[in-house]
């Protein structure tokens, strides 16, 4: 199993990437920027519920919560859960802190399990559609998280060929909520740090 997962849209070319999706019945995460939901992109964010997609919090306007003070970081929380509630008609599970920055107060107050990713694409510095194909599939293993940015086209042509080719090797594309329950076989827990050393060295239950 992989977790592909979109940061910082919802954007111009996420039903691009749905697009993709669906055609290989592939589910992913999106960690969207609350500022970013209207109702022309809330549509878009519907369109992937109903298709088993996950919706995560990225903060209401991408703010640093490290560098936050305590109102700031409330409101980037907190607004970012009403305008996905109002998109989608419920709370995100799960926040990815951008810039990936958190410390144990971020993990502590933010009352929400944070969710990392094991492989980084590096997709919104090169800006190619080759070079994020191959850092997804290059370096990829059962249970990684690849970590996308759906606000940029090169991203949405690479992933009309990264998802053809991990359902051509055999993996199955699954929301992180998914990977964490089926791939490792634990429960969600509010308040962990799910990162690199998790996706990449937690080890599997064995098979019933
Ligand atoms: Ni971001």
């Amino acid at each position: 199993m992989v977790a592909l997962t979109f940061d910082d849209g919802p954007g111009q070319y996420t039903n691009s990437i749905l697009d993709t999706l669906s055609a290989y019945n592939a589910h992913a995460t999106f960690f969207v920027v609350g500022q970013n939901i209207d109702e022309e992109t809330g549509a878009v964010m519907q369109r992937a519920v109903g298709m088993g997609c996950e919706i995560g919090s990225h903060t209401q306007n991408h703010a640093d919560l490290v560098k936050a003070d305590a109102d700031t970081f409330r409101q980037q929380i907190q607004q970012a859960d009403e305008n996905i509630l109002k998109a989608i008609g419920r709370y995100p599970y799960f926040l990815r802190p951008p810039y990936g920055d958190f410390n144990d107060d971020v993990r502590r107050h933010v009352g929400k399990p944070l969710a990392f990713w094991s492989v980084d694409t590096k997709d919104w510095k090169t800006r190619n559609t080759a070079c994020t194909v191959s850092a997804a599939l290059n370096n990829i293993e059962d249970g990684d998280v690849v970590l996308m940015h759906d606000i940029y086209g090169e991203t949405a042509d690479a992933v009309a060929q990264i998802v053809p080719s991990l359902v051509q090797q055999g993996y199955q594309l699954v929301t992180v909520s998914e990977l964490i329950q089926l791939r490792f076989g634990d429960q969600v827990e509010p308040n962990r740090t799910y990162n690199y050393d998790y996706f990449r060295f937690q080890v599997p239950p064995l098979p019933a």
